[in-house]
């Protein structure tokens, strides 16, 4: 199976904070955000596998700074690392400046997809292939970050978290 590159399954999405998406103090709702960020990963993901993609896990979501009502949202979702048939999807989510266009970047989400065929079963997807500093850096931690949420899952022992255990000796 051919191998791609993470910006083969770039993904961008632009759009407003109106009135209905934002929380009491006129900032974004959270809920909002995942939902944006989760459809800009699907596709990342689709465009990846060329199959369908449902969500099996958000790794870690950090809503680091508010996003005001009226802004404009960018969200850039990439495939960050591919597995057997899961891929961990990276967002990074941008808001400009309406005046100036300068782009300041406030929040990010990782999400990890399963690529299905119509029949629901589970499908093989390419091997991902790092190009830029950030996306080797990103796929280097990206096998931590699995392991961590099969552990929180249940789904792992930790006893065999074997690249996890490895930070903390
Ligand atoms: C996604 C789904 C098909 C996985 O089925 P499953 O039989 O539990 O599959 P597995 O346990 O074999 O996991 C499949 C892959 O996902 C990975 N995975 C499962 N749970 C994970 C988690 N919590 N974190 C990270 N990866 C996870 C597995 O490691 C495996 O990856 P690999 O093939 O790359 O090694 C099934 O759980 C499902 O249909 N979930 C609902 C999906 C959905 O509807 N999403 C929208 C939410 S409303």
């Amino acid at each position: 199976m051919k191998t791609k590159t993470a910006k083969e399954s770039l993904s961008i999405s632009t759009d407003l904070v109106l009135p209905s998406d934002t929380n009491a103090l006129n900032g974004m709702f959270g809920g909002e955000l995942l939902s944006r960020m989760d459809r800009v990963c699907c596709i990342a993901a689709q465009r990846h596998s060329a199959q369908i993609a449902v969500t099996v896990a958000v790794n870690h979501v950090a809503f680091n700074k508010t996003v005001p009502i009226g802004s404009t949202v960018t969200i850039a979702a990439k495939v960050s690392r591919a597995f057997g048939t899961s891929m961990e999807i990276y967002a990074d989510v941008w808001i400009e400046d309406r005046f100036s266009g300068h782009k300041t970047k406030v929040n990010e989400g990782i999400y990890t997809f399963v690529a299905l065929g119509a029949d629901g079963e589970k499908i093989t997807v390419p091997k991902l292939f790092p190009e830029t500093d950030l996306e080797k850096e990103r796929f280097e931690a990206a096998l931590r970050r699995r392991q961590l949420s099969l552990v929180l899952s249940g789904k792992l022992k930790a006893a065999d978290a074997t690249e996890l255990k490895s930070l903390f000796v």
